[in-house]
């Protein structure tokens, strides 16, 4: 199948699929507050609306918003929900149905995926073993740095503040005596080696703060000593379970955010301030480079990404070093055509101070002030062009254009050069002929990768599938998944080729193989939807909206002649066309036996169509 099932038996998704009624899975996100006939309503998860139009139907097990138009299966409605990939939102219903998921195949994996889950338990139990630490005597100092610091009770509870007592082997033995073996202790990223070769703490005496995965999993932890002290923090290292570059700090709490937009700050203390005075869409680059990696990761949460940098002059430095790397690769990261803009904490403060003093209101305004990337550039270049106090003209435009010459989008760059020029007292056009002059340099001094030019991105894309299904193919095979009965039982059964060519002749005939393996329901149409695009839209959207709409017949005689019927049209269709192409083809052609092959083949399709048109006339009455 399309890939998307990761090598789970068809069975065990039919399974996983039964098991999960949608109605209960999709209850725990919405309220319904109206019943239609078979179908429940609520609001809408996936986009903000007064009257629901979003709708489950209890006897097909999908969902359909008639507002935003997306829907899916149980399965897809936990990916579009908790932002999962299909192999994950299947993980977690099997989980919640209490079914096993066969075990990847290879050894190695096997054992990878065993030693990753021993790494996650320990790291959930020191957790626990710091947690318990705070909340002890130990920990007063502790709990009296997050009074200082403004941190309430319950915000220390939801990011599960902890602290490591100031002992060389307080969590070695915790663990030890939890059972958790000598691999997995060497392996969690929790402890250094000491001079003699055994294991110690690596965090000893500091406020402990545990890093999360987008699934509220613990894969590693940031510690602050509580004094002016260096480190200040420490940082798990990179573990099985944890990729620096692959996390976003307090995405699991940020993910269920309302706001369209994710704020990008740099540290621990910023997200958890913010998130405890409401404003709930932020997360921490955790004060590495922001990589494109973690871009990515943000641009699948939201349409809009807001980056904070520290606002004195390392920071802003370190925000423009970042921005030329997300900016000048040969492949943007997705989260670069997020409508992105950068934020300015007033006063060299960070967020998290902000807000303390001037609370969540004063930080919104701040919010709203960020600036798209290129025009924070141009801002920074001004910032950095004052020298002894005076503004230096010839350094504003060797760096404004340099850094307008990152930007590849011409519209973009014209834009932003437009108000360069206007500093400057100069024409548009000089300025944009710096900034390729620029860009020429960088790329000749090789720092720049060589950008496709437009005729290689255009060949890259597929021009021959037009991707166009009709509506009573869309119909038909809406009514095959759904009655599998009757697909069983037809004389004459669909074929691939009935369908138009592309994605739909692609999923239908996915569909009639389930169908002769005795596999249906809408849920299964929706699956192999899954990722592909019909008619310009998710294909499972389409097809949810016309599932959602289409009548239970209950008299199986009348059900079969229906489907049937639609068959018919559907080929007629089909026959139609080839028919035309056929009396084309013949008409430039020169007599011989070529000609005659395909006149033959005309009357063979010109018959067809005749007892085709026969049969619907009949099916009809
Ligand atoms: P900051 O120095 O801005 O710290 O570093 P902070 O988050 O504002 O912390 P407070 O308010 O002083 O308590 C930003 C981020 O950089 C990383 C941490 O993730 C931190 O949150 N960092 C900083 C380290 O990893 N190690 C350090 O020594 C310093
Ligand atoms: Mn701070």
């Amino acid at each position: 199948m399309a890939g998307h099932s990761g090598g789970i038996p068809e069975n065990i998704i039919e399974d996983i699929i039964s098991r999960n009624d949608i109605v209960s899975v999709v209850g725990q996100y919405v309220r319904f507050t109206k019943t239609s006939g078979q179908n429940q309503f609520a609001l809408c998860p996936f986009h903000s609306e007064d009257t629901p139009s979003f709708s489950v139907s209890v006897s097909k097990q999908i969902y359909y918003c008639f507002g935003c138009h997306k829907g899916g299966n149980v399965i897809q409605f936990i990916m579009e929900v908790e932002k999962l990939s299909f192999i994950e939102a299947l993980r977690l219903l099997a989980e919640r149905a209490q079914i096993t998921l066969p075990e990847p195949e290879d050894d190695a994996l096997k054992k990878l995926s065993v030693q990753r889950d021993e790494i996650r338990d320990a790291l959930l139990e020191a957790a626990r073993y710091f947690y318990t630490s705070l909340n002890s005597d130990r920990g007063r100092g502790a709990s009296e740095y997050l009074v200082k610091r403004k941190i309430t009770p319950q915000t220390a509870k939801k990011f599960g503040l902890g602290y490591a007592p100031d002992e060389w082997e307080g969590l070695y033995r915790f663990l030890r005596q939890k059972g958790v073996r000598d691999e997995t202790l060497q392996k969690c990223g929790l402890f250094t080696k000491s001079k003699k070769g055994g294991l110690i703490d690596l965090f000893r005496g500091r406020l402990m703060f545990p890093i999360f995965d987008p699934m509220g999993k613990i894969v590693a932890f940031g510690g602050r000593i509580m004094t002016d002290g260096t480190p200040k923090y420490i940082n798990s290292p990179e573990t099985d379970v944890y990729s620096k570059q692959r996390v976003l700090y307090g995405l699991n709490f940020a993910k269920t955010s309302k706001e369209k937009s994710l704020i990008i700050v740099e540290g621990y203390m910023d997200v958890i301030s913010m998130h405890q005075a409401g404003v709930t869409n932020a997360v921490a680059s955790l004060g590495t480079a922001l990589t494109d990696r973690q871009l990515s990761l943000a641009s699948r949460y939201a349409e809009e990404i807001v980056l904070f940098f520290d606002s004195d002059n390392a920071g802003r430095n370190a925000a423009i070093r970042s921005l030329k790397a997300l900016m000048t690769r040969l492949n943007r990261p997705s989260g670069m055509n997020a409508k992105m803009s950068v934020g300015r904490v007033p006063d060299g403060k960070d967020p998290d101070q902000y807000i303390r003093e001037h609370g969540p209101e004063a930080f919104r305004k701040v919010v709203a002030g960020a600036l798209p990337v290129l025009d924070y550039l141009v801002e920074a270049a001004q910032a950095q062009s004052i020298e002894d106090g005076r503004f230096d003209a010839r350094t504003f435009q060797s760096l404004a254009c340099e850094y307008l010459s990152w930007e590849s989008n011409a519209v973009l760059r014209e834009r932003a050069a437009g108000t360069v020029a206007d500093i400057l007292k100069v024409s548009v056009a000089s300025v944009l002929a710096e900034a390729k002059r620029a860009e020429d340099n960088e790329r000749k001094s090789g720092t720049l990768e060589p950008l496709r030019t437009i005729k290689e991105q255009i060949s890259a894309v597929p021009v021959e599938e037009t991707n166009r299904a009709t509506h009573q193919e869309i119909v038909l095979l809406c009514f095959l998944c759904e009655n599998p009965e009757v697909f069983q039982d037809m004389p004459d059964k669909p074929i691939a080729t009935d369908f138009s060519a592309g994605t739909m002749r692609t999923i239908a005939n996915e569909m009639i193989a389930m169908l002769y393996k005795g596999f249906g329901g809408a849920a299964k149409l929706l699956e192999l939807s899954e990722g592909k695009e019909l008619n310009g839209r998710p294909a499972r959207d389409l097809f949810s909206g016309i599932l959602m709409k289409t009548k239970d017949i209950r008299d199986p005689q009348k059900l079969s002649r229906f489907v049937l019927d639609y068959l018919y049209r559907v080929r007629e269709q089909v026959y139609t066309r080839r028919k035309k192409y056929l009396a084309v083809q013949i008409d430039g052609m020169a007599e011989g036996p070529d000609r005659e092959a395909s006149v033959n083949a005309f009357r063979e399709v010109n018959d067809y169509l005749k007892y085709l048109r026969e049969q619907i006339r009949e099916l009809s009455n």
